[in-house]
């Protein structure tokens, strides 16, 4: 039997090859990242995974070989074989591990010709994304591609072997399954066996976790991919990874205590930095007050002050009413931008628009007055209680807005990242973890008119709040934890509801009827009165820890093949249409309803 390789084996990867080499024998297989033709010398920056050699051509040592290389071009793959010399001294790249080396090639087999490449594999490429999506293979091959997906790799490595250390077992929980209701629309498949059912891909592996707890696997843990159908974001694909684990005999301190071991591991073996433990706490309820958000990022000051009190019987008439009327008013001092324009604050006000505010008011401190539009509206003592309260000096531009609590929060803390941005006030080096806990069990759904779980229905109520949970069921916290890292919220969890009746309440609350929560979570109900010991956990968003640790902007920076804003994989071109006989199979039939 022949193969096209011969006798060529590959000895070292193209970047794992320097000085303590030279003298040797080397053959190296990989693509052809450029060549040049020097005066009859042709040099060919030659890549693989590990990374770049110079592999050199001479005519007058290597005629032979030297003619093949004439037809080679970018993205050809290669094997060759030679020996490693030191460069001349002039041609030394200490830019590169390898620069002090080349290797004078004896023999080359062109394995396989390439086309042009869509794009150049270079570190960075003004390309638009689609284009890239589209030749993700291609791609893939840019070396910071490559740097991602190896970190990616040791990171679930370490995080595995720091799992299985402190005694967690790894066990796979289906994919083709029940509903879990984690807030998102669900993905389902329709089942040809059972025609005109569907099971749905998990949204997480929630209820699985918890039934395994029940059987007695009091540590479990998964690298696992979850699926929900909703609008998407940078930090948002509809198949991402959790890194989930569930404990048994636990309370909130020993399952934080093990996410913060897990993170800490895993920017120790990434990075090589040594993370500060415990992380710093903070209550829901404080972090939207400072904030305005649930993810708050810490690595700048900018909080937000809550000025109602003193504006409520101002005559300015946009603040009065939205205090009169149960709203809130909050300020937001961005401290020594006194000098944007016109333009830049009407720029705020489209920014903050998208959150639905209804304007966005400012003052410009000066020495000895306020420049703004509103500053008529306040009596001398109004304008020293806002000043004190909200810290100005002069420089300051303070921005505030009026409105229901909700929309306050919102778009003043998407004002407060954006403004950081946009001011340059963020260091990119830094990394501040922050748990975020005591959330409310119950959020009021408007659109619904109906109580709904911000985590999900499984989440325990604080022992402290169950008597609440009739009479003011908006203000009982839940022993659910957020973890957020810089703004990004990369992991949750909570202590689980572990009774029957527990259980049913909750779920009663939500508004389901005995038929409605019988039929979804019958199975969980049964389980809770078969012996469930008290259980907790949480789950990691294994895309964005790694689009945090490798520094890039997009979780699609760290996933092989992600798909686009729409859902959709420009590589394969999924979703499409399939066969009517696929769909005959089903018993389904398509019809597009027309809007
Ligand atoms: P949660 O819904 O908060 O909790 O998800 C856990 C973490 O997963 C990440 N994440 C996502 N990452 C990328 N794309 C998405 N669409 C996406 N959605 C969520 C986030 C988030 O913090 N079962 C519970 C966990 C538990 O209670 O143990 C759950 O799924 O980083
Ligand atoms: P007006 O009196 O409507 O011209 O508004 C005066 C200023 O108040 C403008 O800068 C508006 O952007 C701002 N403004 C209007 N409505 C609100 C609101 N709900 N919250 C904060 N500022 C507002």
């Amino acid at each position: 039997m022949t193969d096209i390789l011969g006798t060529m084996r590959r000895t070292h990867g193209c970047g794992d090859i320097d000085e303590n080499l030279v003298g040797e024998d080397v053959i190296l297989m990989g693509w052809v990242q450029k060549r040049r033709d020097h005066g009859g010398v042709i040099f060919i920056d030659f890549r693989d995974r590990s990374g770049m050699s110079q592999i050199v051509l001479n005519p007058e040592e290597n005629p032979e070989a030297h003619e093949k290389a004439k037809d080679i071009r970018s993205e050809y793959v290669l094997g060759v074989k030679g020996r490693v010399v030191l460069r001349p001294a002039d041609m030394v790249n200490d830019k590169i591990k390898t620069g002090k080396i080349e290797v004078m090639i004896s023999e080359i087999k062109i394995l396989n010709e390439a086309v042009t490449p869509p794009f150049p594999i270079e570190e960075s490429v003004d390309v638009n994304e689609n284009i890239r999506l589209k030749h993700r293979h291609i791609d893939l091959r840019r070396p910071h591609f490559q740097r991602n997906l190896i970190a990616r790799h040791k990171a679930g490595l370490a995080i595995r072997n720091y799992l299985n250390n402190i005694g967690f077992l790894d066990i796979e929980t289906p994919f083709l399954t029940k509903s879990t209701p984690e807030g998102a629309r669900d993905y389902l498949v329709p089942s040809r066996v059972n025609q005109g059912h569907f099971y749905a891909l998990p949204q997480s592996p929630q209820l699985f976790k918890q039934l395994l707890m029940m059987s007695g696997f009091d540590r479990y843990y998964q690298i696992v991919r979850c699926f929900r159908d909703e609008d998407l974001r940078a930090d948002r694909q509809p198949e991402f990874t959790q890194i989930d684990l569930e404990m048994s005999f636990v309370g909130e301190e020993d399952v934080m205590a093990v996410g913060e071991g897990l993170v800490a591991t895993v920017f120790k073996e990434i990075l090589g930095i040594e993370l500060k433990l415990p992380f710093d706490r903070l209550l829901f309820e404080d972090a939207m007050d400072r904030y305005g958000l649930d993810k708050p990022d810490l690595r700048f000051g900018m909080e937000l002050k809550d000025v109602t009190q003193i504006v409520k019987g101002s005559g300015f008439k946009v603040f009065a009413d939205v205090a009169a009327g149960g709203g809130m008013v909050k300020a937001l001092n961005a401290k020594g931008c006194i000098d944007m324009s016109r333009k830049d604050i009407d720029d705020l006000t489209k920014f903050v628009s998208i959150y639905r505010a209804k304007g966005l008011a400012w003052i410009k401190v000066k020495e000895n007055e306020w420049q703004s539009p509103i500053a008529k509206f306040f009596t001398d003592d109004e304008k020293k209680a806002l000043a004190e309260r909200i810290e100005m000096e002069p420089g300051d531009l303070v921005f505030f807005v009026a409105d229901q609590i909700k929309v306050v929060n919102e778009s003043l803390g998407n004002l407060r990242n954006h403004l950081a941005e946009k001011l340059g006030l963020i260091s990119k080096n830094e990394f501040r973890f922050l748990w975020v806990t005591h959330f409310p069990l119950f959020e009021y759904d408007e659109t619904d008119k109906r109580l709904q779980s911000p985590h999900h229905p499984f989440t325990a109520p604080a022992e402290e709040d169950y008597e609440k949970i009739d009479t003011e069921p908006l203000s009982v916290k839940s022993r659910a934890y957020d973890l957020v890292l810089n703004g990004t919220e990369i992991g949750g969890g909570s202590i689980r509801i572990h009774t029957k009746d527990l259980q049913i309440k909750i779920l009663e609350r939500l508004g389901l009827a005995k038929d409605e929560y019988e039929e979804k979570f019958g199975f969980l109900l049964s389980a809770l009165e078969s012996g469930a010991p008290p259980h907790g956990g949480m789950a990691f968003g294994f895309d964005r820890l790694m689009m945090i640790l490798c520094g890039q902007p997009s979780i699609r920076d760290v996933i092989a093949f992600p798909k686009t804003q729409k859902a959709s994989c420009l590589l394969t071109d999924a979703p499409s249409p399939v066969d009517r006989k696929q769909l005959d199979e089903l018993a389904l039939r398509v019809r597009i309803v027309e809007e």
